[in-house]
């Protein structure tokens, strides 16, 4: 067994194949720990996770929501922190994006996006979605197979959200390579202190605006320029193209994830392929389960305001708060037999893998709809999904590499093979 009291969750490239042990072995010793290499609280439980959500904005700031404790606060916690966040945000990375905003900021450019994703919109996206996955698996099928992840997934998640925010088709190719690899890359220090990592993609949404502004089309961006917050003053053209950049790389690869381990449960649980085939209005149910049990999303950091408590442990003010979505997700005290997959269970949509409170994902109803069109259609068109044991192994022992990143957790490559219907 490894020595998981000596690994870091945070750099260490030997814990991205093996994260579930390793939150197992925490949550066994306390469902908040402090862990002794950055001094940051892990929370693994389910209820301790809740207790933070519900502190968000009072207690909790998301100012470290996207790196956590790598790199450290660039400055000395003394007491109440707000005065010393206040003066030193701008040094810290990703706090000009809505995900580390704090109330009243948070709330008045989060508004200026949940407006745009309404479920009108994504009802009459989802012909658009059925389209195009007709189209991919029309050009995957007769193939008996393919590397999911970049064949089908990412391609299906990346059009997606080019479609709906109006990014010109020729450009696609070109900004999903300057966006470049995902933050936290286990041992990365490039990405640490830029309060805008996005900065190199400005000019590119910069020109789509201000286009919009003048030729409104029907695509979001041409609704967030004219945009206004709720006292009727509007949002600076930085300050959108901040909110429009940070979708296209919010909506990119999530979904992705989601999709190959879809997929990785289909193929290797056929009597679900069956239940599903036979009862795809069950396929909902089945997308849950699979975020509670391989939550794309591995944690979401805090930063503590003032001295508090979580789960019973004192948490001093200036200590930053990881919650481990996995821990939370497989908490055996909320989900019983956590280990199994049971889309049957009760509370199926109780897991926090689009986090909760004020900071809950707001792309989530495209992603469960995005995932459910197309597990509809590749479960339709074939009668057996099944993982490549000349690629991952038998199943008994199938070996998969996971994503380099402590924030996000992805198979590298999913190769299946299938049975036309
Ligand atoms: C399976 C797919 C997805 C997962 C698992 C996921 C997960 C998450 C999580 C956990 C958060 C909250 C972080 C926190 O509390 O600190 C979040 C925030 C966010 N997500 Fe997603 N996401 C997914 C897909 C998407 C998509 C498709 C979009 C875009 C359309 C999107 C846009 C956003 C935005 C804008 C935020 C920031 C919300 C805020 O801070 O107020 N996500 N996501």
């Amino acid at each position: 067994m490894a020595d998981y009291d000596s690994i870091d969750f945070f750099t260490d490239p030997a814990i991205v194949n093996d994260t579930p042990n390793y939150l197992a072995h925490l949550r066994g010793k306390c469902p908040v720990l402090r862990e002794p290499h950055h001094g940051a609280f892990m929370v693994t439980g389910y209820a301790e996770a809740m207790e933070v959500f519900n502190k968000q904005g009072e207690v909790f700031s998301s100012s470290v929501a996207v790196t956590g404790p790598v790199p450290p606060l660039p400055f000395a916690p003394h007491g109440d922190v707000r005065e010393q966040l206040h003066e030193h945000r701008g040094e810290m990375p990703w706090t000009d994006h809505l995900a580390t905003m704090d109330a009243p900021e948070h709330g008045g450019n989060r508004a200026l996006l949940t407006q745009l994703l309404t479920h009108s919109r994504l009802k009459a996206n989802e012909d658009y979605v059925r389209g195009l996955v007709v189209h991919l698996v029309d050009g995957l099928i007769d193939r008996g197979g393919c590397e999911i992840t970049k064949d089908f997934a990412h391609a299906l998640s990346t059009l997606v959200i080019a479609d709906l925010l109006g990014v010109p088709e020729d450009d696609r190719q070109g900004l999903i390579e300057e966006l470049g690899l995902p933050p936290t890359q286990m041992g990365d220090a490039g990405h640490k202190a830029q309060s805008d990592p996005l900065q190199h993609l400005h000019p590119r949404f910069r020109t789509y605006l201000e286009d919009r502004l003048a030729h409104p089309r029907g695509d979001m961006m041409s609704e967030l320029v004219h945009s206004t917050y709720r006292d009727g003053s509007k949002p600076s053209l930085l300050m959108l193209t901040r909110l429009a950049s940070f979708l296209f790389g919010a909506g990119q690869d999530t979904s992705a994830r989601l999709v190959a381990f879809s997929f990785r449960v289909l193929g290797d649980n056929p009597e679900i392929q069956r239940k599903l085939r036979a009862n795809p209005e069950r396929i909902p149910d089945f997308i849950e389960e699979v975020l509670r049990a391989e939550n794309p999303v591995k944690c979401l950091s805090r930063l503590a305001l003032t001295d508090t408590t979580v789960g019973g442990v004192d948490v001093p003010a200036g200590s930053i708060l990881t919650i481990n979505v996995g821990g939370a997700n497989r908490d055996p005290r909320h989900f019983a037999d956590p280990d199994s997959f049971d889309f049957d269970r009760p509370g199926v949509r109780d897991h926090i893998s689009f986090s909760r409170g004020t900071h809950a994902c707001i792309g989530a109803p495209l992603a469960r709809m995005e995932v459910r069109v197309a597990l509809e259609q590749f479960l339709s068109r074939t009668s057996d999904i099944r993982i490549s044991e000349a690629r991952h192994g038998p199943r008994e022992a199938r070996r998969y590499a996971y994503e380099p990143t402590y924030l996000l957790q992805g198979l590298q490559e999913l190769h299946v093979e299938w049975d036309k219907a």
